[in-house]
């Protein structure tokens, strides 16, 4: 099955908007396999956001990432990558539609709320970057054509 990592934000945890994000993926039909509060060293802030290395908001993106706990989850489902950036809306969220994590939640691009990976690629090398094996379960719920 496939699998993305999605972190919510310093400015998400602060905000008190875990419960909210979360029920949002629960409600659509994905699953939640690995979770975890955390604070990002600064090392691992420049691993995960290594292809942004060089770019004007390199630096204040580092800074932010690590300046308080964020909310780090690996989720599963059929077509999660798109799905999940579908449901998180556009980079800034000024262009976010309603209804959108970003669209609903947030004004400003610095401070998005939610991370999501971008492809199958970068969801396996986050997670890895985040998560140990043992870190995530496996299982199964009572699915029939009409719960999933
Ligand atoms: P990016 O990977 O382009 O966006 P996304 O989070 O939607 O995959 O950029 C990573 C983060 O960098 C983005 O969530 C917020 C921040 N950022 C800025 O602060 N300014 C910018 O102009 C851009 C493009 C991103
Ligand atoms: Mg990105």
């Amino acid at each position: 099955m496939e699998k993305t990592f999605l972190m919510i934000k310093p400015d998400g945890v602060q905000r008190q908007l875990i419960g909210d994000i979360v029920s949002r993926f629960e409600r659509k039909g994905l699953q939640m396999i690995g979770a975890k509060l955390m604070t990002i060293p600064v090392e691992l802030a420049e691993q995960h956001y290594g292809e942004h290395k060089g770019k004007p908001f390199y630096d204040n993106l580092v800074q932010f990432i690590t300046s308080g706990p964020v909310f780090a989850m690996v989720w599963e489902g059929e077509n999660v990558v798109e799905l999940t950036r579908k449901m998180m809306g556009k980079t800034n969220p000024k262009d976010a539609e309603p209804g959108t994590i970003r669209g609903d939640y947030c004004m400003y691009v610095s401070k998005n709320i939610i991370h999501g990976s971008d492809s199958t690629e970068s969801a396996d090398r986050e997670i890895s970057l985040f998560f140990n094996d043992n870190e995530l379960v496996s299982y199964n719920k009572a699915i029939n054509s009409w719960i999933y």
